[in-house]
């Protein structure tokens, strides 16, 4: 049986496409908890989101095209303008324009380099990352990654440091050191902090990318931040200057199809070519998608009496209590 989505999660901010897919030229269609929405640039440069369907006959309005700053309609040339309203019906133009013939308008913003989109007024911001912002570091953006699960499972797994040696042995853990080292999860205003500090796994020569070379016992710190529901910030530390960030967010499709957008940030390696840390992680995210896809029920159950929790999976529990707590769980 098909699932509700709580409407807590409607009145979240989530991404549903990277800035650089949104052309001016052209809108974008995608869904979000099962709604069509269609993405589209006005000639400022604004980006604006609508339900992606023609109130005349249902038609799809990211097939169509933008016209005088308004959506152009595929089927009959309907125009909507970005306040969703429809301003010309071509069919009859003296006619007046009965008040019906609008589309829903949503929440849109652009931010990191991704469109981001709620449905209804959102509770939460967005994390804050000056980072991002200051200039100086190097951001590459990797995927998206699409896979058949729910967001809550593409994100579990993103903040699962126990699989490692298993999933990605060589890559980012070692089957010789398998231990998950104590930490304490703390939930503040529906973020979860914690932080793990592991033996490094070494870079390898296909994918030089982290900064643990000039370290005699390397050690990398990792920082977390998960925003509720589906946004980690997660700073990587090897005791020096040197900063990596992963900015990973999942796109809740629906309740079995998600789509990840995962950020790298550095403050070193600045003229290494993108493709190598967008190849590194297309290895490690095929690696984790088949056993994610794998995994039953889709969505993270949030019924402790289903899964059997250890102390090392105290991420997991907390972020299954804290999505509890916010109502956004289903
Ligand atoms: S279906 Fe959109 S204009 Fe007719
Ligand atoms: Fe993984």
């Amino acid at each position: 049986m098909k699932k509700s989505f709580p409407d807590k999660l409607f009145a979240c901010w989530h991404p549903v496409s990277y800035s650089n897919e949104i052309k001016k030229t052209k809108p974008f269609g995608t869904f979000l908890l099962d709604q069509p929405i269609v993405i589209w640039r006005s000639s400022n440069g604004k980006v604006h989101a609508m339900k992606d369907l023609c109130i005349h006959r249902g038609t799809a309005l990211s097939l169509g095209w933008i016209k005088n700053d308004c959506l152009v309609c595929p089927y009959h040339g309907w125009q909507y303008d970005k306040n969703g309203d429809c301003v010309l019906i071509p069919q009859s133009p003296k006619t007046n324009i009965p008040k019906k013939a609008k589309t829903p308008v949503y929440h849109c913003n652009e931010k990191f380099g991704l469109i981001w989109v709620a449905l209804k007024k959102p509770i939460y911001p967005l994390p804050e990352i000056p980072e991002f912002e200051n200039g100086k570091w190097k951001l590459v953006n990797t995927g998206p990654f699409d896979w058949k699960s729910d967001a809550s499972r593409q994100v579990e797994n993103f903040t699962d440091f126990g699989h490692f040696p298993w999933v990605h042995p060589g890559l980012l853990g070692d089957q010789k050191r398998p231990e998950v080292p104590d930490y304490k999860v703390e939930i503040k205003n529906a973020v979860l902090h914690y932080s793990v500090i592991r033996p490094e796994s070494v870079n390898t020569d296909d994918f030089p990318i982290f900064a643990n070379k000039e370290i005699m016992k390397p050690k990398r710190k990792s920082i977390y931040c998960l925003h509720l529901p589906y946004t980690i910030v997660l700073r990587l530390g090897w005791g020096g200057v040197k900063g990596m960030i992963y900015f990973f967010i999942s796109q809740p499709i629906s309740s079995n199809k998600c789509r990840g957008f995962c950020i790298v940030g550095r403050n070193y390696n600045l003229k290494e070519p993108d493709t190598i840390i967008q190849n590194f992680e297309q290895v490690i995210f095929n690696q984790d998608k088949k056993i994610i896809e794998s995994q039953r029920p889709e969505q993270v159950p949030f019924d402790f009496a289903e899964e059997l929790h250890l102390k090392f999976d105290s991420v997991a529990m907390n972020y299954r209590k804290a999505m509890i707590k916010e109502k956004l769980n289903y």
